[in-house]
């Protein structure tokens, strides 16, 4: 079967509506590495705060509670609000649900910017919780509305603009948290309360966006709007294919027309698909991508790097460089091969570390390879464990399910990313260098599962998908399957120029 949309098929729309998105990834990520390089400095200010109240110096462990729930109060945002993803999509549609998001990212920026002036931590902490919200809120959001804008051909590409979105964001985070830049004490409030400025931009450039069409069709059933929409995504007046695939979505979708998560597990239609996009969020998280960007400059020192705060920046390049790799082979590789490309990898980067790290004391240069072994891991990560469980949520699911599929993803993997946060450093103490070797096994572990369960689906429409997914659950009850994933498999692939 020919490809029905050419990849040439790129207008302003359909950019300017994915570039209005990804604001919001953006900020997720600006948010988790903004709090990173300022450690020191912002610890500084609470111990002068409690002084001014207490007319005592903190102690040790206050501080360091303090820190760690403002720090880690920003996952526990995020667990909230990629649970809450499907009260707002199909009441405000997708478009308005992320305008309406912004909201969260002013109040945020007001409480983190101000909270020097009003000698107030509890306000930093209040802040951080509410762009977690705002994040997670995002995680959800940016990945459905681009996957519904976006035409099957590049689906994927389009779809590694949310992780796009989120490199840069961390990438600009640690360098506007030098201390020669924002990272002092002076200018931190205007670091964090930063975050006002890509709300502002979002805010104008939201409005100027079509709305989803698959929202306009599928759940509003305005059949006109959503042709003129199309219109104008595509470039072209003939949107025959679009509409036929998006109305047969629409007849499958009757009996399903809103699944609530509840259903979304009793199901045994979504049971297949549930259980991949589950275990791709565990996948991304459990790989120990985080460890590194919360504590490489830990990492580094303990490997006995020099400059450890420009390694950590260079692993912030590596980390943006190769998403945009990712971002033009994952059309004509695939979603499941560049999956496996990158956990493997990753397994290897992180036995390459472990050595590094075990060998220090004897052997010097160790510390270079523990460099590499960092990069590898995150240009490895960013192949495909970083891009794909985000958006292959939306291929997983249609219309009905996918907002629910969003929550339970994203819950997962804010939920995972919240525990890895969390237990690296008390791990890290525990098992020194050895730590890498726990990832080492999840990541082969999760290799396995993606061989065995998860089918491609590139090239395939979202009704292909799910129709493929039914005959799998419609195969017997549970277990006995009438399509096996490789057929799914070869399915996939009959369908690729
Ligand atoms: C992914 C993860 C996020 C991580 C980032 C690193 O988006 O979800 O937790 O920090 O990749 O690039």
């Amino acid at each position: 079967r020919p490809l029905r949309f050419k990849p040439f098929s790129v207008t302003f729309t359909l950019m300017l509506s994915v570039g209005a998105a990804v604001i919001g990834s953006l900020q997720f990520g600006y948010n988790t590495g903004v709090i990173n390089a300022p450690q020191k400095v912002i610890e500084k200010y609470i111990n002068e705060t409690w002084f001014q109240r207490y007319q005592e110096q903190i102690s040790e462990s206050s501080l360091t509670a303090i820190w760690s729930v403002s720090v880690a109060i920003f996952s526990v945002g995020g667990i909230f609000g990629s649970f809450s993803v499907g009260l707002f999509v199909n009441r405000f549609g997708r478009r308005n649900s992320m305008l309406m998001a912004n909201i969260l990212a002013f109040i945020a920026a007001t409480l983190m910017g101000f909270s020097k002036m009003a000698g107030s931590w509890e306000m930093l902490i209040t802040g951080r919780f509410v762009v977690g919200l705002y994040s997670g809120l995002s995680t959800g959001f940016v990945p459905m509305y681009v996957g519904e804008v976006s035409p099957t051909a590049l689906r994927g590409a389009l779809g590694t603009f949310h992780q796009l979105g989120i490199v840069v964001g961390i990438l600009v985070a640690q360098v506007f948290g030098l201390e020669a830049i924002m990272g002092n004490d002076d200018l931190w409030p205007l670091l964090l309360g930063f975050t006002f400025i890509p709300a502002v931009a979002q805010c104008i450039l939201l409005p100027l966006c079509p709305k989803s069409p698959r929202f306009l069709l599928i759940n509003k059933n305005e059949e006109n709007k959503a042709k003129a929409v199309l219109k104008k995504l595509r470039g072209t007046s003939d949107v025959s294919s679009d509409m036929q695939e998006m109305k047969e979505e629409s007849r499958q979708m009757m009996r399903e027309k809103k699944v609530t998560i509840f259903e979304l597990f009793r199901s045994p239609l979504y049971r297949q698909p549930l259980l991949i996009a589950v275990v791709l969020q565990l996948s991304q998280q459990l790989s120990g991508i985080n460890a590194v960007f919360y504590y490489s400059t830990r990492i580094f020192e303990n490997a006995g790097v020099q400059q450890p705060v420009y390694a950590t920046i260079g692993a912030g390049v590596v980390n943006t460089a190769f998403t945009v790799v990712s971002l033009f082979v994952v059309e004509r590789a695939g979603r499941r091969s560049l999956h496996m490309l990158g956990l493997l990898g990753m397994a290897g980067s992180a036995v390459l570390m472990t050595i590094a790290v075990a060998l220090l004391e004897k052997v010097k240069w160790m510390s270079y390879l523990s460099i590499v072994a960092i990069f590898g891991f995150v240009a490895f990560f960013e192949i495909g464990p970083g891009p794909i469980p985000w958006f292959i949520v939306a291929e997983l699911f249609s219309q009905g399910p996918r907002p629910a599929a969003f929550a339970v993803a994203g819950f997962s993997n804010w939920t995972a990313n919240f525990i890895v946060g969390m237990s690296f450093q008390y791990i890290e103490v525990k098992c020194g260098a050895y730590v890498f070797i726990i990832f080492t096994v999840l990541l082969l572990g999760f290799f396995v599962f993606t061989f065995f369960k998860v089918p491609e689906t590139k090239g395939r429409t979202f009704d292909e998908i799910a129709a493929a997914f039914r005959q799998t659950a419609g195969g017997g009850g549970g277990g006995a399957a009438k399509h096996s994933p490789e057929e799914l498999n070869s399915l996939g692939a009959d369908s690729q120029l």
